[in-house]
């Protein structure tokens, strides 16, 4: 796995503490080609999972704390990474926000569902975050050999293949997220040619973010997170830089705009 990045080399993920974050953390460390995983969470020290995999692996995992709502902990981190002179071959942005029971924030039916500070918040997470994270480690990001930053977007997110309406922050935060990485790509072209830049939709994954609404899942459609995480870096390591700016299903089959 990973046989096209570079023999040793350093991954970011952002939105890590559980779900498919974690899960790409673990299949990342159990890699041999990966020297070191950053692993981005608003509060690691609250990840159960994070703490396991950081007992396994030691100086291996680092833990930094960013939350895609607060852009100076995205800069931090990425000031932390430069001082260090640490040049990531991967970055992967994997937070992202469906529904907060907590606050009432559900996906919107219909018109009359719209809120004005639930769609800031879903944006917040979902666009700005994943664009700030684009801000600052695309110059970071190694310029030696394939490099990539891929953010997890979702089909529900296309434009063209949206038949069932509703959803109305989710959905276009992440067509909204689609466009930033496809506009990033273009620039990126001409100032960091190595770089590939990728969407990336994981299908429906038994997460906290799809539990409410997998009762409606086919038989054999709800993948677990290891499957999913094995399936991305699958995809992630078969991309060229002629798939720049493009947006990708875990089968590696691309999702329309
Ligand atoms: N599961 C699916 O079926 C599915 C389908 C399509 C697309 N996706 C996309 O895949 C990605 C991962 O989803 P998932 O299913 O693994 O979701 P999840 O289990 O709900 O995990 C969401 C992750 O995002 C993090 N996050 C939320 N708000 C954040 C913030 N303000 N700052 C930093 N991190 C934040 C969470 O951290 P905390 O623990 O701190 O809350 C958590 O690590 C998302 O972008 C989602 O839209 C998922």
């Amino acid at each position: 796995m990973l046989n096209t990045f570079p023999r040793t080399f350093t991954a970011v993920v952002a939105g890590s503490s559980r779900g498919i974050g974690l899960a790409l953390v673990r299949e990342l460390l159990a890699s041999d080609r990966v020297e070191l995983v950053i692993a981005c969470a608003r509060a690691t020290g609250d990840s159960v999972g994070l703490q396991a995999l950081g007992e396994q692996y030691g100086a291996r995992l680092e833990r930094f704390e960013v939350d895609m709502t607060r852009a100076s902990t995205i800069a931090g981190a990425a000031e932390r990474l430069k001082a260090a002179r640490i040049r990531p071959h991967l970055v992967l942005n994997v937070a992202g926000l469906l529904h907060d029971e907590a606050v009432g924030l559900t996906p919107e039916k219909r018109l009359e569902d719209i809120d004005p500070a639930a769609l800031e918040r879903v944006f917040a997470v979902n666009t700005v975050g994943p664009a700030m994270m684009l801000r600052h480690f695309l110059p970071l990001m190694s310029r030696d050999g394939k490099a990539v930053f891929a953010a997890l977007s979702a089909r529900v997110g296309s434009i063209s293949d949206n038949r069932l309406g509703g959803w109305y922050a989710y959905r276009s935060s992440k067509a909204a997220l689609n466009q930033m990485l496809k506009t990033a790509s273009i620039e990126a072209r001409r100032r960091f040619s190595n770089l590939i830049i990728a969407a990336l939709h994981p299908g429906t994954t038994d997460t906290d973010l799809s539990a409410p609404f997998q009762a409606n899942v086919p038989n054999g459609k709800l993948f677990t997170q290891q499957f999913v995480a094995q399936r991305l870096l699958a995809v992630i390591d078969g991309l060229s830089s002629d798939d720049s700016g493009g947006f990708f299903a875990w089968d590696g089959q691309v999702v329309p705009w």
